[in-house]
Order: C-alpha cells, then structure tokens, then sequence
C-alpha cells in the first residue's frame, strides 16, 4: 500500500498527516461523472456496471490527493437485489417500484447470495483494487438495517419516513422481522465486499437520527451492533475497520462506539473535541465540517479545517471528513482547497 494513512488512523496509530476522503467525492459536482452517468444511461445502470463504477470511483482519485477510494455504489442495492425494484431518476430520486407493506411482504424477503444477485458489487470491488494497485485503500459500504427499511416501506425518500415509523410503533414484531432480514443481508454482503478486497467496511445510518431515543436503541442501534458482532465472526471481516455513521445521533455516541465498531463517522452538530471526550480512546473518529463550507471562499475553507484539525488535537484516530456528502452544486475547486488544506496544516501540526 502506497499510502496507508486512511488505514493507521482508524487503527489509531500515528500519521504523517491527517486522512482525508469525503462522502460522495465520485458525484454530480464532477463533470466526468456526468459524462459517464451520460454514458450508462442512468445511475442503475452505472451502479451495475462494473468497469463503469470503477471508472468513477477513480475519478475523484484522480483529481485530489485523498486518502482512500470508497466503491461506486449506494445503498440501496440491496433492496434490490431482494426484488424490490430500483429506480433512480434525475431530479426524482431513489425509487423502489414494490415497497414492503404488510406482514406478507416481509415473510416473502430472502436474504440475497452477494455472488449472484449482487455479482456486480463483488465485480466492480475486484476491478477497483487491481486499478487501485495500492495507491489508497478502498472502502466497501452498505446502509444501515433501519435505513433501509426506511426506504423499503416508503418506497422512496420522505422528510420524516412516517410510515416506516408508524411499522415500528403499530407492530414492532413484524418491523423487527425486516430489520433481521436486512440485517443479515447486510451482514453477508459486508463480508463478502471484504472477501473481495474491500479494505475497510462503512455503515450508512442516514436517518437514525430520526428516532426518539428509546426507538434509536429498539430499531437502528440493536442491529449495527448485530452486524458489528456477526463481522467479528466472519474469517475475512473481522480483520477489516468497520465505521458507523449515524447521522444525527450523537446522543448515543457512547453506545455506538460499545459495538465493537472500529470507527465513528460524525456531522456537524457535534464538535469533535467534545466527540473524542465522550467516546475516549476506543474508537477512531471521522469528519466533521458542514458540507457547505465549499460554498465559502479558500480563505475561509482552509480557517474551518485548521478549526476542525485543532479542535481534534494531537491525538491518533482522526480520518477528515464531511459530516454529510458533498453537493452537486460545489465547484470542485473548492474540494481541492478542502483537501490540501487538511493535509498541510495537519503535517505542519504534527
Ligand atoms: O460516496 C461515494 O462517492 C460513493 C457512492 C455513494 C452513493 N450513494 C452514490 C450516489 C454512496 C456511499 C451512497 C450511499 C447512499 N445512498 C446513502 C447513504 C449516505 C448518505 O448520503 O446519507 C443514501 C441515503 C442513499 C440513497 C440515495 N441514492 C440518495 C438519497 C440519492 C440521491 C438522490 C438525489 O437525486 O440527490 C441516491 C442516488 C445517488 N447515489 C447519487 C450518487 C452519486 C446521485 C444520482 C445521480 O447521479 O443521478
């Protein structure tokens, strides 16, 4: 590996200079990635093809000094590739043409063979780490169980996901059946992402933070540590950095960083100085600035990343991040001042 720093700070040993990759950094806000979207046809289309994904996994690569390489992909192939149907049009969406509904639906969900109904995920893992050839390492991710069942139930994205809600309070034995089964889908894909070269694991519980407390331990927090322990036992996995990112619950730091997870990743409503109080020394942390920050000028940028490296402090354990993906209207310019700043100003702090 030529650059490993990605990989020692979520093992917490020292660095030369701060990690540093983003979410969503192969996206809209780059021209190439429309023009290869523009060539697929459409994003699922992009998604299941393998030497196409990882045309655009390096294209960002290519660009920018970052620090690790995260799969083209998204979340929701995993519905999926449990028959729900995805669809992603321009201005629209994710869209899932047979959302889960009533008990039936869900007693009718298999767990998929990540081999054969998800052979295009493996494919394009293999593919981009023989293009890596050791450059930065690769992430392999998948969503959340309760923010999969999210869009499950909906059928689509939704501000509050009230229906998904309703499940859980109206009949919690029959949400807790899905949340089972997408786990253990989700369990099965992550090893075998990690089987096929994925080097580090991530988890995306993007509407966790929807969820009174007493709900966030029931229906999302229950089943990240489920798919933290069942990683432990995988031969492959249990080698490989797992990160939890639950958007908006910072509330539960302290249990989130009890699953066994290598990693925390972080948005901006917390501080990482207060993060790293709460959670100590066992678990690396990733983030945090808000992703519109890039709308602000250079000067500006390089003040937020020197604030964010200082209020982390000299300690092991920081990978640089946003605290929620980049936006299809930055100028990647700015991206660019983002990622230089972190590496500067951490190499000349250390
Ligand atoms: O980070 C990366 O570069 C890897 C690629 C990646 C995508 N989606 C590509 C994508 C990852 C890690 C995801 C995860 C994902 N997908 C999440 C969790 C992370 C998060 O952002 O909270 C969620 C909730 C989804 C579901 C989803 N898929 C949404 C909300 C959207 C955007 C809809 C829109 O039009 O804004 C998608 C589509 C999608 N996934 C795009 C990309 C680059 C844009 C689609 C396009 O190119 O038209």
């Amino acid at each position: 590996m030529d650059n490993d720093r990605f990989l020692r700070a979520l093992r917490r040993e020292p660095v030369d200079a701060t990690p540093v990759w983003i979410m969503r950094q192969a996206g809209r806000y780059l021209p190439e990635y429309r023009a290869t979207r523009a060539r697929a046809g459409s994003f699922v289309n992009l998604c299941k093809t393998p030497e196409l994904a990882c045309e655009v996994t390096l294209q960002p690569i290519a660009r920018f000094p970052l620090d690790a390489a995260i799969l083209f992909s998204d979340i929701l192939t995993v519905p999926d590739a449990m028959g729900l149907g995805l669809s992603v049009d321009e201005g629209v969406g994710p869209r899932l043409a047979k959302p889960v509904r009533t008990r039936a639906d869900i007693d009718a969900l298999g767990v998929p063979d990540p081999e054969t109904e998800l052979r295009y995920v493996m494919d394009a893992v293999r593919l981009i780490r023989r293009e890596l050839n050791g450059k930065v390492p690769l992430i392999g991710f998948a969503g959340s169980p309760w923010t999969l069942a999210c869009y499950m139930i909906e059928g689509e994205g939704s501000a509050s996901f009230a229906r998904a809600k309703a499940l859980a309070w109206d009949d919690p034995a029959t949400m807790h059946k899905l949340l089972d089964i997408v786990a253990r889908a989700v369990v099965r894909y992550l090893a075998a992402q990690a089987a096929a070269g994925a080097q580090a694991l991530m988890v995306f519980d993007t509407w966790g933070g929807l969820l009174a407390p007493g709900l966030f331990r029931e229906f999302s927090l229950r089943y990240l540590a489920q798919i933290a322990q069942s990683l432990q036992s995988d031969n492959v996995a249990k080698s490989i950095p797992l990160i939890l990112f639950s958007k908006g619950a910072n509330g539960h730091l302290e249990a989130l960083a009890d699953t066994g997870c290598a990693a925390l990743g972080l948005d901006w409503t917390i501080s990482l100085d207060d993060a790293r109080v709460r959670v100590g020394t066992r678990v690396a942390l990733q983030g945090n600035l808000d992703p519109a920050v890039l709308h602000a000028s250079p000067d500006a940028i390089r003040a937020e990343v020197g604030k964010a490296l200082a209020s982390f402090g000299p300690h092991p354990g920081h990978v640089f991040n946003l605290g929620h993906g980049i936006t299809p209207d930055v100028d990647p310019e700015r991206l660019g001042v983002l990622v230089d700043a972190v590496h500067e100003l951490s190499a000349a702090s250390s």
